[in-house]
């Protein structure tokens, strides 16, 4: 082995560190929900994809529990060869038609789904254009097509009418976006970019994941909230977030587009089909949905809560109504310290800072549940303030 290989990455990680930018992970002695166990004590979660409480939910887990009794641990193979169950037919059906979808094809995550989704659609002759802040899995999955990149400016509908007027000159063009953007739980303009679409002859494509079970009167996401569900002809999400917190993701959209898929994605192809516990908790998951949309409806109303009692306390938090909770701090380096000070304080909530985010737009990203208990949320705002207090941060 050339052993500078070995040294080279060692000082990469050790660069890392003197930047101030090497992640830990801290280890989870439970399963995660409102409150977990960490090093030997119990802190309130506030820092969690889990929005419906389903992580550990007793229905999700004994959903999953018995499909490893019926159906075993895996399949050892990819779909197409010898990997498809019926519980895998019964997700995909769930899934089109909890969306409204003609159909959908599942994955084993959606980084998976994104990343497989670009290449069998778009051709050398094709456009596709994007949000520069859209998730890294669009980004790589874009990389691996051929067609034209337009990577447009967050958010700027004008930038994003003179790509697609450039575009005009290629065969088809696809425009995707987050539904919402996961660092600031900000919510992707989809009428306005359903607008462009129609008016530049272009399809639209909304990656869900932070909005899934999410969003919505009923949880169905973005398009519900926004009332534009019929105007978004392809979407993909995750299953690791609120549909049951394990993993998974799907693309949904018109038969033929998800027959391609099939045929021809890669990440599909080449790719073990998803574990039969997996599949089974997250058609749990959409089941408890469909049946009572409750848990959405706490959630939205715990994130407005959340938010006012932050504002009124004196932290920066961006307008919006998402449970995920941006506390604008400023310099990476306090975002990092309030974050082990919370954590001393009981409250687990992760500090981001550059190059995650733009330099002096470090932050706290705050993530409600479900499962969170007005009380729960009282504590977190109180640890808030006495660490905000000691930084300086209100
Ligand atoms: C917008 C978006 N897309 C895709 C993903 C990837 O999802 P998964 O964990 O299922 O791969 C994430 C997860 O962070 C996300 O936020």
């Amino acid at each position: 082995m050339d052993t500078s290989l070995v040294d080279w990455c060692a000082s990469e990680v050790a660069a890392l560190r003197a930047a101030g930018t090497y992640k830990t992970e801290r280890v989870l002695e439970s399963p995660t929900g409102a409150r977990i166990r960490v090093d030997g004590r119990e802190v309130l979660m506030l820092t969690s994809n889990n929005y419906l409480g389903f992580a550990n939910h007793p229905r999700v887990v004994a959903a999953a529990r018995e499909a490893l009794a019926r159906w075993g641990n895996g399949l050892g193979s990819v779909r197409f060869i010898c990997g498809t169950q019926q519980l895998h037919k019964e997700l995909e059906e769930t899934i089109a038609r909890f969306f409204g979808a003609a159909d959908a094809i599942l994955y084993m995550s959606c980084w998976n789904a994104n990343e497989g989704l670009f290449q069998p659609l778009l051709l050398e002759e094709d456009a596709v254009l994007t949000d520069a802040l859209n998730h890294a899995s669009i980004i790589d999955g874009i990389r691996l097509c051929k067609a034209k990149r337009f990577i447009v400016p967050h958010g700027d509908l004008a930038a994003f009418e003179s790509a697609l007027k450039e575009a005009q000159a290629c065969r088809r063009r696809l425009l995707i976006t987050d539904g919402v953007f996961s660092m600031e739980g900000e919510i992707g303009p989809l009428r306005e970019l359903a607008d462009l679409c129609d008016r530049y002859a272009t399809t639209l494509v909304v990656d869900d994941s932070h909005a899934t079970g999410v969003l919505g009167a009923t949880g169905r996401g973005t398009a519900e909230h926004l009332a534009v569900r019929d105007r978004i002809p392809i979407h993909t999400s995750t299953l690791g977030k609120a549909m049951g917190s394990a993993a998974g993701g799907f693309v949904a959209g018109p038969k033929a587009v998800v027959e391609l898929l099939r045929q021809r994605s890669r990440t599909t192809l080449f790719s073990n089909s998803l574990p039969p516990a997996v599949a089974a908790s997250s058609l749990e998951a959409f089941r408890m949905l469909m049946e009572d949309p409750s848990p959405a409806r706490k959630l939205q109303q715990n994130a407005l809560s959340f938010r006012k009692k932050m504002t009124e306390a004196g932290f920066t938090i961006p307008k919006g109504i998402h449970p995920i909770v941006p506390v604008l701090v400023g310099d990476t380096a306090k975002a990092l310290a309030m974050s082990d000070a919370l954590f001393r304080k009981g409250v687990y909530v992760s500090g981001f800072g550059y190059p995650v985010v733009p330099q002096g737009h470090a932050r706290l990203r705050c993530q409600i549940s479900a499962d969170h208990t007005e009380a729960d949320l009282d504590e977190a705002v109180a640890a808030f303030k006495a660490v905000g207090r000691e930084f300086g941060a209100i």
